[in-house]
């Protein structure tokens, strides 16, 4: 299975009754591991997760912290950049070039660096 039909079956499993925005991630981790996330919601809307935080935090909680790339899938037409808290979560964990591939309806497809959605991120080279 490739990264991005990862992606888009993670998208089956995206919980979005409020919504209706349905979004599915695969995050490939140097090693070459895959992990995948969709978004869920909740009926007290803050509590939500975006699919690339539960990918990031599956990975992170399995021991991986270092990744290579990113498919994240919705059906929007323009297909969407992550939102500004999983740029800030990625910040975290992803180096300035990792690659994130957008895709959209039709398989529309954006691709990025990181660095170019998050040029001057707050990390732990701030606190020093
Ligand atoms: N969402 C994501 O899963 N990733 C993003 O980067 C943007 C937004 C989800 C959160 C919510 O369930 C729905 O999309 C609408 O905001």
């Amino acid at each position: 299975m490739t990264l991005h039909e990862a992606a888009r079956a993670a998208q089956q499993a995206a919980y979005a009754p409020y919504s209706k925005y349905r979004v599915g991630c695969a995050l490939e981790t140097v090693e070459g591991l895959v992990f995948t996330g969709c978004n869920i919601e909740n009926a007290s809307y803050g509590a939500t997760l975006c699919a690339e935080r539960v990918a990031i935090f599956k990975a992170v909680s399995e021991g991986h912290l270092k990744f290579r790339r990113i498919v994240i899938c919705t059906d929007a037409t323009l297909p969407a950049t992550p939102c500004g808290l999983c740029r800030q979560v990625m910040g975290e964990f992803c180096d300035p070039d990792l690659e994130i591939i957008l895709c959209g309806a039709h398989e529309t497809q954006r691709h990025f660096r990181f660095a170019e959605l998050f040029p001057h991120p707050f990390n732990q080279s701030s606190l020093v």
